[in-house]
């Protein structure tokens, strides 16, 4: 591959190294993300949910992980726990890098332009006045809106923030990526647009992806493995490894059949829960 990206990673010692599915070198095997045995609920007494069942799941270095479920079983809210932006009420939750988090809605910063929105996430990590807007038109550039830095969120679509939204996430430079439906909103030819920029920025560095997606498809098109939660309170139905060779179109007949599988598995788990 053309990608043999990191390649300081090479200095650990050999014994340590391992090619992963795509043929890169991979060192360090500690998860980026572990959870065990993690729970939620959220309120007290009679009025208390039970948004997670006991997790257990393990998100190494550079994987691409998606998480389907129905409506409601706790996608967001498990994002949420690792973006520690919410405590687990029980088990253990261990993040291992800095993470990044991409929300449902853009939440871009109305007073500020587009450009200052994405220059904001460099200012955080330091970045030069000069370099920060040399970088925010270069992210710009890549999520297709060069010409709008200057531009308020209110002047855009709700496509065109979700790409800022992207811009700024990608700035950010972080280990870790949790995307929670970041492409729902989009076209279908501006979707695709960003999966291939999405995947481009996974693959060249040592990123690791925790996408949230209701869309079978998009899971298929991009993930090493998806993992299916159940209706709520939400648990780990099933997990299926990815193993579709990438370049993947996410028409392709390879993609469309294994994600009409994973479809029925949903449609069965949503049946289920209905009927209990
Ligand atoms: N802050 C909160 N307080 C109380 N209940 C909450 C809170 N956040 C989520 N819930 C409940 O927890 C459950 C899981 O919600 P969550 O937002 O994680 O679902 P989801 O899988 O992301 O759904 P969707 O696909 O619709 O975005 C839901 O029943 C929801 O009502
Ligand atoms: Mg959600």
């Amino acid at each position: 591959m053309s990608s043999l990206p990191a390649l300081d990673l090479l200095d650990a010692p050999a014994n340590g190294t391992e090619n992963d599915l795509a043929g890169r070198f991979v060192t360090d095997r500690r998860p980026r993300i572990s959870l065990q045995q993690v729970t939620k609920v959220y309120g007290h007494g009679s009025g208390a949910v039970a948004a997670l069942d006991p997790i257990d799941l393990s998100v190494r270095p550079r994987d691409f992980v998606c998480l389907v479920g129905a409506s409601g079983c706790g996608k967001s809210t498990l994002l949420n726990l690792v973006a520690g932006l919410d405590p687990p009420t029980g088990g253990r939750l261990e993040v291992n890098g800095r993470a990044a988090l991409m929300f449902q809605e853009s939440a871009l910063f109305p007073w500020l332009t587009v450009s200052g929105n994405v220059e904001l996430a460099l200012r955080l990590q330091g970045v030069p006045r000069m370099a920060r807007r040399t970088r925010a038109a270069e992210l710009l550039h890549t999520v297709h809106l060069e010409g709008f830095g200057r531009k308020r969120p209110h002047e855009l679509s709700g496509g065109m923030r979700q790409r800022v939204a992207l811009a700024r996430a990608f700035a950010q430079d972080a280990d870790i990526l949790l995307m929670d439906e970041p492409f729902g909103a989009l076209d279908a030819m501006t979707r695709d647009l960003l999966h291939d920029e999405l995947e481009a920025l996974w693959r060249d560095r040592d990123l690791t992806v925790l996408f949230v997606t209701h869309n079978v498809r998009e899971a298929v098109r991009l993930a090493d493995r998806i993992v299916l939660l159940t209706s709520r309170p939400g648990r780990i139905e099933a997990e299926f490894p990815i193993d579709i060779e990438r370049p993947r179109r996410i028409e392709s007949p390879e993609v469309s059949s294994l994600a009409s599988v994973i479809t029925d598995r949903l449609r069965e788990e949503v049946r289920r829960h209905a009927d209990a």
